[in-house]
C-alpha cells in the first residue's frame, strides 16, 4: 500500500467529519437570503486552504458569492494544476421528500446524504484533500492552485469578470474539474463535451387586469390560454425544436465519437425504469439516447406561474403568464446566438392577441474537450491504480459555464468526476459514496504525483 493510501485510510474519518461541516453550511447560491452562508462556505474553503499551508489565499470578487483563490507551496521546475470546483449548492426543496434534513449530512448504507454531497462540495473537497495527502511536510509534487466559486449554479458572473480582468492567473499545465460522474459504477469516465444551457421566462400579457370568467369568458383572450399555444407550437410532439436555425449551428459526433458510445454498456429498459422512472422515453426517436442527450439541444419547461392557483376556486380570466423554460445547447451552438433565436420564434409563434417578453437569467456554452494531450494519460493512470479500470471517455448532459473558457487558456481541461449516475444533484436525497469520496481522494493524490514525475 502506498503512503497516499496509507495516509487516506488512517486520516478517512477525519475527512468525512470535515466534509459534514462543510455540507452543513447552505450556500444556496440563487437564493438571495442565503448570501451570507456562501460567504461563510467561501470562508470555510479559505480557512481549510490556509490551515493546509497554501501560503497565498484570498476571496477575491467579494462583494458576491466570493471566489476562493490559493496558492500551494512554489515548487520550482514543476508543472501547475489548477484545480476548479464550486461551493454553492442548489436549492433544496421539495424539503418533505428529504429522509433526513438536507443540510444535516448523515451516512446511511455507505452514502452520505445532504445537498451539495456530489455536487459539488464532497468532489471539491476530495480534491482539497488530495491536495493535503500529498502535501506532507510542505512539499507537494507540483505547483496547485485553486479555483472555488460560489455562483456555478446560478451562471459564474462573477468569476467569467475576473478571468476577463486577470487572465494571466489560470494560466496551468492542467486543469482538473471534479464535478461530474462515473458512467457507471466501477466505470470511471472522462467528458470530452458538456452541453450548454440558455435559460429564459417567457412572459405573455392579454389583457390589462384579470377579468370575470362569466361576465367576459367566450370574448377575453386569457392569458395561458395564449401561453400553452405558444409553448405547444416551440417544440412538436415528436421532440423536434421549432426555433428557426436552431440546428444548423448543432455539430454531429464525429464517427470515431458514436462508435465509442456504441461500446458502452448501455441497457435501455434499465435506464428508463431505474433512472428515469417513467412511462416511456420521449425525444427524437432516430437518434440514440446518447445522443439525444449528449449532442442535441433540448427545450424544457420548468414552471408556469400566473392566474389562481391557491386552494379551493375562483373565476377568473388571467391578464398575464409567465414560463421558466430552458434550451440545453450543444457544439457548436452559442448562447448569445440562441437567444437572438428564441426571441425572433416567441415573438412570430405567440397568439396575435397577446403581448410577449423574453428575460434570460443565465446560461453558458458547451464545449468539446480534446482528451489527447500529456495529462489525460497521468488521470487514466490513476484511475487504473485505484479503480482497476481507467476511463470511458462520454460526454455530459450537464453544463459548467467556465469550462469553455478554462479551455481557452490553452490548458487541457480534465472532467473526471467521481459522482454515480444515481447520486440525485439537485434533487432530494442527493449523496455521495463514501467510498467515492475516498477513491476521489486517491484518485487526484496519484494525479497530483504522476503530474510532478
Ligand atoms: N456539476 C453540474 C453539471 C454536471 C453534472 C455536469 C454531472 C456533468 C455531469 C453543475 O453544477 C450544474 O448543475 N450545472 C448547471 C448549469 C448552471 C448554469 C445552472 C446545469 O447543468 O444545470
Ligand atoms: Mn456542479
Ligand atoms: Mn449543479
Amino acid at each position: 500500500m502506498s503512503n497516499l493510501d496509507t495516509f487516506v485510510l488512517t486520516e478517512g474519518s477525519r475527512f468525512l467529519d470535515e466534509l459534514k461541516a462543510f455540507l452543513r453550511i447552505p450556500s444556496v447560491s440563487t437564493d438571495p437570503t442565503h448570501a451570507g452562508d456562501c460567504r461563510r462556505a467561501a470562508e470555510w474553503v479559505r480557512d481549510q486552504l490556509k490551515h493546509l499551508g497554501c501560503p497565498k489565499v484570498e476571496l477575491l470578487a467579494s462583494e458576491t458569492h466570493p471566489i476562493v483563490w490559493a496558492e500551494g507551496p512554489e515548487v520550482p521546475g514543476k508543472p501547475t494544476v489548477l484545480i476548479y470546483g464550486h461551493y454553492d449548492v442548489q436549492p433544496p426543496d421539495p424539503l418533505n421528500e428529504w429522509v433526513s434534513p438536507p443540510f444535516e449530512p448523515v451516512v446511511r448504507d455507505g452514502n452520505l446524504y445532504a445537498r451539495g454531497a456530489t455536487d459539488d462540495k464532497g468532489q471539491v473537497f476530495a480534491a482539497i484533500k488530495a491536495f493535503e495527502s500529498v502535501n506532507r511536510g510542505g512539499r507537494p509534487p507540483v505547483n496547485v492552485r485553486f479555483l472555488i466559486e460560489g455562483q456555478e449554479e446560478s451562471g459564474s458572473t462573477a468569476l467569467f469578470q475576473f478571468l476577463s480582468r486577470e487572465p494571466q492567473r489560470t494560466v496551468a499545465d492542467a486543469v482538473l474539474v471534479s464535478d461530474t460522474a462515473y458512467y457507471a459504477p466501477k466505470w470511471p469516465s472522462v467528458e470530452t463535451g458538456l452541453r450548454g444551457l440558455c435559460y429564459a421566462e417567457i412572459t405573455v400579457r392579454t389583457s390589462k387586469t384579470d377579468l370575470h370568467s362569466g361576465l367576459y369568458g367566450g370574448v377575453a383572450p386569457n392569458a395561458h390560454d395564449a401561453l400553452v399555444q405558444l409553448l405547444s407550437r416551440l417544440k412538436s410532439p415528436d421532440g423536434k425544436i421549432n426555433i428557426p436555425g436552431l440546428y444548423s449551428a448543432v455539430r454531429p459526433p464525429s464517427q470515431a465519437e458514436r462508435e465509442g458510445w456504441k461500446k458502452l454498456p448501455f441497457n435501455e429498459r434499465k435506464f428508463l425504469r431505474e433512472e428515469v422512472q417513467a412511462k416511456a422515453l420521449t425525444g427524437l426517436k432516430k437518434f440514440s439516447i446518447f445522443e439525444r442527450t449528449w449532442a442535441l439541444p433540448t427545450f424544457e419547461i420548468h414552471g408556469i406561474m400566473g392566474g389562481f392557483t391557491g386552494e379551493g376556486a375562483k373565476t377568473v380570466i388571467p391578464a398575464a403568464a409567465t414560463a421558466k423554460v430552458s434550451l440545453r445547447l450543444v457544439p457548436n451552438q452559442k448562447e448569445k446566438a440562441v437567444q437572438k433565436q428564441l426571441i425572433r420564434a416567441v415573438k412570430a409563434l405567440a397568439p396575435k392577441f397577446a403581448d410577449v417578453s423574453v428575460r434570460f437569467l443565465h446560461g453558458a456554452d458547451p464545449v468539446i474537450v480534446d482528451i489527447t494531450a500529456k495529462p489525460f494519460q497521468l488521470i487514466d493512470r490513476a484511475f487504473k491504480e485505484v479503480e482497476g479500470r481507467g476511463v470511458v471517455p462520454t460526454r455530459s448532459g450537464g453544463s459548467i459555464p467556465v469550462v469553455p473558457a478554462l479551455g481557452q487558456k490553452g490548458a487541457p481541461v480534465i472532467l473526471a468526476g467521481v459522482g454515480l449516475p444515481d447520486d440525485r444533484l439537485h434533487a432530494p436525497n442527493e449523496k455521495i459514496a463514501v467510498d467515492q469520496f475516498y477513491k476521489g481522494i486517491r484518485v487526484f493524490g496519484r494525479f497530483l504525483q504522476f503530474m510532478g514525475q
